[in-house]
C-alpha cells in the first residue's frame, strides 16, 4: 500500500459510514455502467451531505446526475420542504439511476430530470441557493454564467474536477481540451469579483464558490 493509500485509509476509517444503500448503489454503478469513476464516493458524499446540512438550502441544483450518488447524499442532508432538482444529458442513464433515485429514503426530495442542464435550468423558474456542478468539464464557463443568474446572493456553488488529476500544473497536458477548459474557468473564477472563492485539494480538486 503506498502512503496516499494507506492516508485515505485512515481516512475512511475515521470518519462517517456510508448506508448500506449508497454502499450498494457505488458497488452496481461499478458493475453496470461505463465510467463508474465518475461517482463521487464515500468521502465526497459525506463532505456534500455536511456542506447541504450546514448551508440549510432550500433549492439544490445539480449538473451531472450520472448514477444518482451525489445527488442521494445531498438530498439525506436536506432539511423539511427543500428539494434537490438533478440534470442528466445521457438518456440511457434513466433505466439505471431513476429506480435508485426513487427508490431510496430521500427520493421524495430529489426531482430528476433528464436533458441539458444548459437549456432546461432556466426554464425551470427556480433561484438555487445550493449547487454542485458536475457535468462535461468543457462547459464549466456556461454552466457558471448559467448558475450565476439563477442564484441567490450568499449561494454556494461547488464545482468539481478543478485539478483534473493535476492535469491543470502538468505541461503534457497544455493542449488538451478538458484541461485547457478547466484552467480558463479556474482562471476566470479566480478573478471574478462578484464571489468567494477556494479550491480544495479532496480528490480530483473541489472549488467552493461564495456568491456575494
Ligand atoms: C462526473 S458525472 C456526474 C457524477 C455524479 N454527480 C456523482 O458525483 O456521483 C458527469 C455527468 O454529467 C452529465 N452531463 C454532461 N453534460 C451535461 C449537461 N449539459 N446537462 C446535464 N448533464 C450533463 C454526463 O452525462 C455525466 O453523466
Amino acid at each position: 500500500m503506498t502512503h496516499d493509500e494507506a492516508i485515505e485509509a485512515y481516512i475512511l476509517q475515521h470518519m462517517d459510514e456510508e448506508s448500506d444503500y449508497l454502499k450498494a448503489l457505488y458497488r452496481k454503478a461499478h458493475l453496470k455502467l461505463i465510467n463508474p469513476r465518475m461517482t463521487s464516493g464515500h468521502l465526497q458524499g459525506r463532505l456534500l451531505k455536511m456542506l447541504v446540512q450546514l448551508a440549510r438550502p432550500k433549492r439544490v441544483l445539480e449538473i451531472g446526475t450520472f448514477a444518482g450518488y451525489s445527488a442521494l447524499c445531498m438530498a439525506e442532508g436536506l432539511g423539511e420542504g427543500a428539494l434537490l432538482h438533478t440534470y442528466e444529458i445521457d438518456d440511457e442513464l434513466e433505466d439505471f439511476t431513476r429506480p435508485w433515485i426513487e427508490g431510496s429514503p430521500y427520493g421524495d426530495k430529489v426531482c430528476f430530470h433528464i436533458g441539458n442542464a444548459l437549456e432546461e435550468v432556466p426554464q425551470l423558474g427556480e433561484v438555487f441557493d445550493f449547487v454542485f456542478m458536475d457535468g462535461d468539464k468543457r462547459q464549466y464557463m456556461e454552466y457558471y454564467e448559467m448558475i450565476l443568474q439563477h442564484t441567490s446572493p450568499g449561494a454556494l456553488i461547488l464545482a468539481d474536477n478543478t485539478l483534473w488529476d493535476g492535469h491543470v500544473v502538468d505541461k503534457a497536458y497544455l493542449n488538451d481540451r478538458q484541461t485547457v477548459a478547466i484552467n480558463e474557468f479556474n482562471a476566470f473564477v479566480a478573478a471574478d469579483k462578484r464571489v468567494e472563492k477556494l479550491i480544495l485539494p479532496l480528490r480530483d480538486g473541489l472549488t467552493m464558490i461564495r456568491k456575494k
